[in-house]
C-alpha cells in the first residue's frame, strides 16, 4: 500500500510552495488528501492559485476565516483533528510558518501519522513576528523536516533536533519557479495590461504585521519607496495585500504619487513582473526567495530575515523602513551583478520530500539510475 498524505494548507504561500508536492502526487498516483484551512478566502488570495497550479479542489474546506491567532488556530484544530482521525493517513505535511501550519502540526502531532515540516528550520530570530513562534513549535513537533538549505538544516542541529529527523531537500519554491516561469513569460498579459515596460519599473509587496499595523511605520516605507522612483525616474507597481489595504484605510493614509496600487495578482502574473521588474521592494519571505531565483535584485523592508542565504549570495539586503536607508540601499542594489549562486535548490525538493515519506513512485534525479 502506498503512503497516504495529508496536506494542510490555508494561506497562499502553502498553495504555491506544496503545489509541487501535490502535483507529483497527483503525478505518480499517491492518494492524498488536502485540507484547507480556509485562513485565506478571498479569490485572489486563494482560488486563482489552485487554477494557475492545476491543484485539485481540496477535499475539504474549513472556511475558518479571520480572527485573533487563538481563535483562527483554535478553530482549525478542532476540525483538522476530525478529519486526521476519519481520514486515517501516514503523513501530514504542513509548509512553513502561517496559522494554518501551526493548527496542522498541533493536530498531527499527538495523533498516529507523522508529521511532517515543509521549510523547516528557518529562523528570523525575532519573536515578535508570530511566524517566528508558529515555526519553532512545529518544527520541535515534526518527526519528518526538510529544510531548504544547509544554514537552515545547522539550525536545527543546533535546537538539538536528531539530525535522523532531518533532510535537506532544497526549498519547494524553485521547483514551482521552473515549472512556472516560461509559462508566464509566454501567457501573461500583466506588462500589457499594467501598461509597464520589462526593466522599467519596480515591483513592491508589504504586508507584514510590523510595517502595515503600525501607521508611522507603513507611511515612512512608502515614502522611502517613493523617493527612490523619484529620484531613479520610475514607476512603482503595489500589489496590496488585504491586511495592507484595509490598514491604509482605517489610518486614512494617502499613497505616494509614484506607486500604484493594484489588486493581488495570480501567480503567473507575480512571477512575470518579478521576473520582468528592475528591483522588486518587499517584506514577504516568498518573494525573498523568488527574486533570487529569478535574478532581480531585491530590498527588504525590515531589519531581519529568516532567509540569510539571499544576503549572503548577494541578491537581497535589509534596508529596514527608513526612507533615506531605503534609497541607498536600492540604488547599491541596482547597481550590482546579479549572477549570484542559488542557494535554494535545484528543483527537485518535492520529489525528495515525497522520498523521504515512503513514496516510492516518485523518484528525485540523484536517485535515478
Ligand atoms: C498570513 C500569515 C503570514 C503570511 C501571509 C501570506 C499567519 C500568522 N500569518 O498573514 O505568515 O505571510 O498570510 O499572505 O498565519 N484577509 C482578506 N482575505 C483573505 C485573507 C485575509 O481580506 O483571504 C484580510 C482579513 O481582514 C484579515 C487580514 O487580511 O484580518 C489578515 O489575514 P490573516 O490570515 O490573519 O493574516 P495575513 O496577514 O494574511
Ligand atoms: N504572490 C502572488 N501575487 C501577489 C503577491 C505575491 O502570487 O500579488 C506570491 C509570490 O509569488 C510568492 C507568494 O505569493 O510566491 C508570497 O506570499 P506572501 O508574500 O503573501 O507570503 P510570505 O511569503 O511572506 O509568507
Amino acid at each position: 500500500m502506498s503512503t497516504h498524505i495529508a496536506f494542510v494548507l490555508g494561506t497562499r504561500p502553502e498553495i504555491i510552495k506544496l503545489a509541487p508536492v501535490i502535483r507529483a502526487c497527483v503525478d505518480g498516483d499517491v492518494p492524498f488528501t488536502v485540507v484547507h484551512t480556509g485562513q485565506h478566502y478571498s479569490e485572489k488570495l486563494d482560488e486563482v492559485f489552485f487554477t494557475d497550479l492545476h491543484l485539485p479542489e481540496p477535499d475539504y474546506n474549513l472556511a475558518v476565516g479571520s480572527g485573533t491567532h487563538g481563535e483562527q488556530t483554535g478553530r482549525m484544530l478542532i476540525d483538522i483533528e476530525q478529519i486526521l482521525l476519519d481520514e486515517d493517513p501516514d503523513i501530514v505535511l504542513v509548509q512553513g510558518d502561517t496559522n494554518s501550519a501551526l493548527a496542522g502540526g498541533i493536530a498531527a502531532m499527538k495523533l498516529d501519522a507523522k508529521l511532517g515540516h515543509v521549510e523547516a528550520g528557518l529562523r528570523s530570530f525575532d519573536r515578535e513576528m508570530p511566524e517566528e513562534l508558529n515555526r519553532i513549535l512545529v518544527d520541535h513537533g515534526a518527526d519528518l523536516l526538510f529544510p531548504p538549505t544547509e544554514d537552515s538544516a545547522a539550525r536545527l542541529r543546533e535546537e538539538g533536533i536528531p539530525p535522523e529527523r532531518v533532510t535537506i531537500t532544497g526549498n519547494t519554491i524553485v521547483d514551482a519557479v521552473l515549472q512556472n516561469r516560461d509559462i508566464a513569460a509566454e501567457h501573461s498579459d500583466a506588462l500589457e495590461d499594467l501598461d509597464l515596460s520589462a526593466g522599467e519599473f519596480v515591483l513592491l509587496t508589504a504586508h507584514r504585521p510590523g510595517n502595515v499595523d503600525d501607521p508611522d511605520r507603513f507611511a515612512k516605507l512608502l515614502e522611502g519607496v517613493n523617493r527612490y522612483a523619484e529620484l531613479a525616474n520610475t514607476t512603482v507597481v503595489y500589489p496590496i495585500h488585504p491586511r495592507s489595504a484595509e490598514k491604509l484605510e482605517a489610518f486614512d493614509l494617502t499613497v505616494p504619487e509614484r506607486i500604484r496600487c493594484v489588486e493581488p495578482l495570480n501567480f503567473l502574473d507575480f512571477l512575470h513582473l518579478e521576473d520582468t521588474a528592475s528591483l522588486v521592494f518587499t517584506d514577504s519571505g516568498g518573494v525573498q526567495e523568488e527574486t533570487c531565483i529569478l535574478g532581480t535584485p531585491c530590498v527588504t523592508l525590515r531589519e531581519n530575515t529568516e532567509r540569510p542565504e539571499t544576503l549572503d549570495v548577494g541578491s537581497n539586503v535589509l534596508a529596514g523602513p527608513e526612507p533615506e536607508s531605503i534609497v541607498v540601499n536600492a540604488f547599491e542594489m541596482q547597481t550590482k551583478s546579479t549572477d549570484w549562486e542559488l542557494p535554494f535548490g535545484d528543483g527537485n525538493a518535492a520529489a525528495r520530500i515525497l522520498a523521504q515519506c515512503g513514496v516510492e513512485s516518485v523518484v528525485p534525479t540523484e536517485a535515478r539510475s
